[in-house]
């Protein structure tokens, strides 16, 4: 009997780009989805935009736009960046509509009318410039442990302490510039320390919804026995803040992880609307559907705890289970701007890199664990060209002529019992079970192995010499029917992976769209096929350089505006889930650590020659001293402010193991330094210029 099955992957922020790293998560769920619907199951997959907080509503301020446009943009450039990557979603929608807004304030008044509420004067640090409270994320100052400058209100990035905002030396309003204030305000807290709560959390946590490594994070989290770590959760802010106002609490407004996760009963809610479904159906507390949420390992205290505790008290079923995964690395280490690996979605697809490449990649290396997995920019290229050209598309781009040229199109009766074909269809059921289990790389080995079986019959009957003789057409039309029966068998067993070669293969096999049940079947003798088109190109190591180039960020360009990560300002009462969430946050890219900031290679230089470049609007072209008998070649984009004759003879700072990029007018070998605003509002460009005494040659750090 068909299963009803609704999967949710976790919400992008709606100030953000997607980047190869969230594709981790929507990739994956995308495949399973697509299985569980190629099994016959009933399965929907929604998401939303994330869209409320103090960062979404200061950004839009910034852009001079409201939040509602700056989230209906960022809907466009999410939606657009999904659909490129296949991910096929039965809903996107936004956690600012109506749906969610209804299912929040339900969910709150049945906790609050269950005594799980409850209301406490907190004391906060609040920007008397910008007359608002701050998000710890949004609060600098010095570590009060190693002391360094311009850390972050809720973890040192260069100690890796954790400690309250309020710890901080000298701290400051990363939004204003000015010495906050604490204050006192009322915020309203889910009582996640509640007996209740904990006995059912204890329960639930420990029934198998959650893999083994976070069911036992969970029992570090819950305290032994006896021993209660759970604490209140603040799901409060005060105005001004973008989001849905409490209903009898004018002026504060559910913090965002009170209607993100509600973002998925909304976004379901709509859906339910447009398609006819049982809203209830899915979400009553005996309901026989089964409820899967997919989410980086970072989010799990939320997901894991807050989220199930709220629904069932709430009156709401909980989830069947929650499937975390690890991040990714690229080449080995955290994705970085300056090495051009924080690679964004919208560059993969505008470089002419195609998405399956990807999914197929992902696939491959991704299993039901939550370790990272790296994105190894070599063995990408080297695997996509073996595994998905060299065997998979091989074996159809080898016999599809003959057919076509020699027998009209048509197939012959394929063997039924040859051992290739027999072991494709006894595997299925396995690699089905794999797909189910999550643990796509070991399905794709075995889907591999079975593509080079497949490879060897080709090998061993070798059309292309049967071809050559007379007399032979007989067994030239048979091995040529089982190989195109080999290879729509392997795309059954891909499509979840492959959906748009696998409408490539269906027009061109000419069949009805292929579904699970398919592996057990052969075609029919006599079936017409239609030409063959090219499925799939290899990868060109120059597209892959292409790419980290297009990523790289330069250092002259404007500083990027915080961009803080809303988990880690409630993690406050929570040191261990607070350091995860730091670590979250540099690895997605938005913070740099001082490893990072030391492989780049600052240096003082002295501008030995400074001249025109004809022909260009915007470029210098300086030749650098760095000591010793060094010099360097630059191409500077300071034309504008800068008389070349006036620079010769000063100092400033230059990134002097920049890669040295071949430029129209010549080899740019580095990188000058220079600030410029980027609203515009100060006009100019302003190179840097180090101290008296500096000397050409000398590291800047
Ligand atoms: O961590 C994040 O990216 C959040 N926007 C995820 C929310 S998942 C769900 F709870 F909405
Ligand atoms: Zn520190």
């Amino acid at each position: 009997m068909s299963r009803k099955i609704l999967v949710t992957s976790a919400l992008p922020y709606a100030n953000g780009a997607i980047h190869l790293g969230h594709l981790v998560e929507y990739i994956q769920t995308d495949i399973w989805v697509r299985f569980q619907k190629m099994a016959g199951n009933e399965c929907w997959y929604v998401c939303a935009d994330d869209t409320h907080g103090t960062p979404i509503m200061l950004r839009a301020e910034k852009e001079g736009i409201t939040p509602e446009q700056l989230i209906e943009r960022v809907h466009g450039e999410h939606s657009r960046d999904f659909a490129g990557f296949g991910v096929g979603f039965d809903n996107f929608y936004s956690t600012n509509s109506a749906e969610t807004q209804e299912c929040a304030n339900d969910i709150y008044l049945k906790l609050r009318a269950g005594g799980l509420i409850d209301i406490r004067t907190i004391e906060q640090y609040y920007d008397p410039v910008k007359q608002l409270f701050l998000p710890d994320r949004f609060i600098k100052g010095e570590c009060p442990k190693c002391h360094a400058k311009d850390q972050y209100g809720d973890n040192c990035e260069v100690c890796g302490a954790a400690y309250a905002p309020t710890d901080l030396i000298e701290p400051y309003s990363a939004v204003s510039g000015a010495k906050p204030e604490l204050r006192k305000s009322e915020h309203y807290f889910f009582k996640l320390s509640d007996p209740r709560c904990e006995d059912f959390l204890r329960k639930y946590t420990s029934s198998g919804v959650l893999q083994n490594e976070a069911a036992n994070k969970m029992q570090e989290w819950l305290g032994a026995p006896g021993e209660n770590k759970l604490t209140d959760w603040d799901i409060s802010r005060d105005a001004p803040y973008f989001g849905f106002e409490i209903p009898d609490a004018p002026g504060k407004y559910f913090y965002v992880w009170l209607d993100a996760p509600i973002g998925y009963m909304g976004s379901f809610k709509n859906l339910c609307s447009k398609n006819g479904l049982d809203f209830n159906e899915y979400f009553k507390p005996d309901s026989t559907t089964e409820l899967y949420h997919f989410i980086g390992k970072d989010i799990l205290y939320f997901h894991a705890l807050f989220w199930p505790a709220e629904l069932q008290h709430a009156g709401y079923r909980t989830p069947t289970k929650i499937f975390a995964h690890g991040f990714l690395t690229v080449d080995g280490a955290k994705m970085s701007k300056s090495r051009g690996t924080f690679i964004t979605a919208q560059s993969y697809l505008d470089t002419g890199l195609n998405p399956e490449w990807l999914r197929y990649y992902y696939a491959a290396k991704l299993s039901a664990s939550m370790e990272d997995i790296d994105l190894s920019l070599d063995d990408f290229v080297a695997r996509v060209n073996a595994d998905l050209v060299g065997k998979y598309v091989n074996i159809a781009s080898r016999s599809a002529g003959f057919i076509a040229k020699r027998f009209n199109g048509q197939l012959a009766p394929a063997t039924a019992d040859l051992p290739a074909i027999k072991s494709i269809q006894e595997a299925a059921p396995r690699i089905a079970e794999l797909y189910e289990a999550r643990e796509f790389g070991k399905a794709m080995r075995e889907v591999m192995a079975l593509t080079d079986a497949a490879n060897q019959y080709v090998d061993s009957v070798k059309p292309w010499e049967l071809a050559k003789q007379e007399g032979r057409d007989q067994e030239l039309h048979v091995a040529c029917s089982n190989a195109l029966n080999l290879f729509r068998l392997l795309t059954v067993l891909l499509k979840p992976i492959l959906p748009v070669v696998a409408g490539k293969v269906e027009k061109f096999l000419n069949i009805a769209p292929l579904v699970w049940d398919d592996s057990q079947s052969l075609l029919a003798a006599g079936h017409g096929i239609n030409a063959y088109e090219h499925l799939m190109t290899r990868v060109d190591p120059k597209l892959i350089e292409k790419l980290v180039e297009a990523n790289k960020e330069s250092l002259t360009a404007a500083p990027a505006a915080p961009t803080p990560q809303r988990h880690a300002e409630q993690q406050q009462h929570d040191a261990k889930a607070k350091t995860a969430a730091a670590e979250t946050a540099a690895e997605a890219g938005s913070l740099c650590t001082i490893d990072d900031f030391m492989k780049v290679d600052l240096r003082i230089a002295r501008i030995a020659n400074a001249e025109h470049v004809e022909g260009a609007d915007k470029l210098v072209r300086l030749t650098l001293d760095i000591g010793g008998d060094t010099t360097r070649n630059v191409f500077a984009g300071i034309k504008s402010a800068y008389d070349p004759a006036q620079l010769i003879g000063r100092l400033t700072v230059m990134v002097a193991n920049l890669a040295p990029r071949k430029m129209k007018f010549g080899l740019s070998e580095g990188m000058v330094l220079a600030a410029s605003d980027a609203d515009g509002k100060t006009p100019g460009i302003f190179l840097l210029s180090p101290d008296s005494g500096a000397q050409p040659g000398m590291r800047v750090k």
